[in-house]
């Protein structure tokens, strides 16, 4: 009978995209996904490091697989993802409950420490093999059915942000060959997919050489283009500097690409911006937007900000507010600053939480109620919905706008898949809600 295992996923995207691929290899030795974690013979924690008591959350899970486990066989409990990459021995030494710890680009050796697995030997495989991994993930399809899928294209980051992990968890910069990521993108088209988002921690870094010609997120995106099958074209998460004009140039040239840029800005203080080692000016990051808006001016942004970075002052503050106010950016993500072990801001002074956090509520109301009056403004106006499911036990349907934003409407049977016109009615700060508008309906309205 095959083995069973659970992956639970923290963190962004690109952990979403690697349960999935490690759940492909695994099937190879014998495992079957399942959904039910109380009854794995393997239970996998995929986690995340960015930000607060990453570590702690993980013994906290441990405790709670201990517990689910307390009259039942012990399954094989792995650490993947970037907590795994930071802590490594540290865990394996203060958690005898852990057996492997994998780290991001060490996939690729899964099934083989999995087959090796004896009870009471711990093992660590957390090396940097980025190459290695890919390769062998090529080999192995991508058994994704979803409409909506996740493609990683780059990984790694050579920017060294003073307040972020991820070039240590995740390591160097690293851009796939785009022939075999065109191949990936032909079966998870075949499988279904509808809309593909390109992933990576600087998606817009993707740089591949081949005899002598350098492809750039541009050219994939032109390349994609070409399926007649896809409908929309993502991508994440993208850093100011490595937005380049020939990808500003792909908003005009492409069908396909969605008008939506999600671009994390931080914060809107050059002092702030500088301290962080961001690299870029906010000059920078408004040229970027005026020069998209330009080209096509429904264009949306959607940024990230981390609120009260040791030395920001109200005014610099007050700076975020303003490019707020000026920019108008949809689902934002915004966060307090929050120190990681072995990045430049770790030992920096702390701003009193107290006002941190009301710097975070003023910034948060202010992203929440454009947020919520940008929904309240497409009420009585048709969208374009690409539909992702069905809600289960409901004859509702659920779909998101070129802009990501989520609507569950009314509809008819057998329209996953298609991009459909929806009548808004109603709204939320999160959702939109509405009901299908037949094209009869629409010439008759
Ligand atoms: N590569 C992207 C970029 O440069 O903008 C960001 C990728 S990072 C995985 C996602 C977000 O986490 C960042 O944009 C930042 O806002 C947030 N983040 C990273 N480190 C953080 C920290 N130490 N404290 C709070 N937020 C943090
Ligand atoms: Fe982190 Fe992004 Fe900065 Fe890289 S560019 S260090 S991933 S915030
Ligand atoms: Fe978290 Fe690692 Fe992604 S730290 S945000 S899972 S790259």
């Amino acid at each position: 009978m095959a083995k069973k295992i659970f992956i639970k996923t923290f963190g962004c995207q690109m952990n979403e995209y690697d349960s999935n691929r490690i759940y492909d290899s695994v099937k190879k030795i014998g495992f079957k996904k399942t959904d039910d974690q109380k009854n794995a013979d393997c239970f996998v924690l995929n986690t995340c490091h960015i930000r607060d008591k990453a570590k702690e959350k993980v013994y906290h899970e441990i405790g709670r697989v201990k517990k689910i486990y307390k009259q039942k066989n012990k399954p094989i409990i792995v650490i993947a993802g970037c907590v795994a990459q930071a802590e490594n021995q540290e865990m394996l030494k203060r958690e005898p409950y852990i057996d492997i710890v994998i780290g991001p680009q060490s996939y690729h050796k899964i099934n083989e420490v999995l087959k090796k697995f004896i009870p009471n030997e711990q093992k660590e495989e957390t090396e940097f093999d980025t190459i290695s991994k890919f390769e062998y993930f090529d080999k192995i399809e991508n058994k994704g059915n979803k409409i909506s899928a996740f493609l990683t294209i780059q990984e790694g980051c050579d920017k060294f942000c003073s307040f972020c992990v991820v070039p240590f968890t995740r390591g160097p910069e690293y851009s796939r060959p785009l022939g075999k990521i065109l191949c990936e993108a032909d079966t998870l088209i075949k499988n279904g997919a509808k809309e593909i988002t390109l992933l990576g921690q600087n998606v817009n870094a993707y740089s591949y050489f081949e005899n002598s010609k350098e492809y750039k997120l541009s050219d994939l995106i032109m390349e994609l283009e070409k399926f007649t099958e896809l409908k929309r074209i993502r991508y994440t998460t993208s850093h100011p500097l490595d937005m380049t004009d020939d990808l500003i140039e792909c908003y005009k040239k492409s069908k396909k690409l969605v008008p939506f840029v999600h671009l994390p800005v931080q914060s809107g203080s050059n002092k702030i911006l500088k301290l962080m080692n961001r690299k870029h000016t906010i000059e920078k990051y408004l040229s970027i937007y005026e020069k998209l808006k330009k080209i096509n001016p429904i264009i949306e942004f959607s940024s990230d900000f981390i609120i009260a970075y040791p030395g920001e002052t109200e005014e610099d503050f007050n700076y975020t507010m303003q490019l707020v106010k000026k920019i108008k950016f949809i689902n934002s993500y915004s966060f307090i600053f929050s120190p990681r072990p072995g990045t430049v801001a770790s030992n920096l002074k702390l701003i009193e939480t107290k006002v941190a956090k009301k710097r975070l509520n003023l910034i948060q109301s202010e992203l929440f109620s454009y947020q919520s009056s940008k929904n309240k403004m497409t009420e009585n106006k048709i969208v374009n919905v690409l539909v992702e499911n069905k809600i289960k036990n409901q004859n509702k349907f659920f779909g998101r706008t070129e802009c990501m934003t989520a609507v569950i409407f009314d509809g008819e049977e057998n329209i996953e898949g298609q991009i459909v016109p929806v009548l808004i009615t109603n709204s939320n700060q999160n959702n939109l809600f509405g009901e299908i508008k037949l094209k009869k309906d629409i010439k008759a309205a």
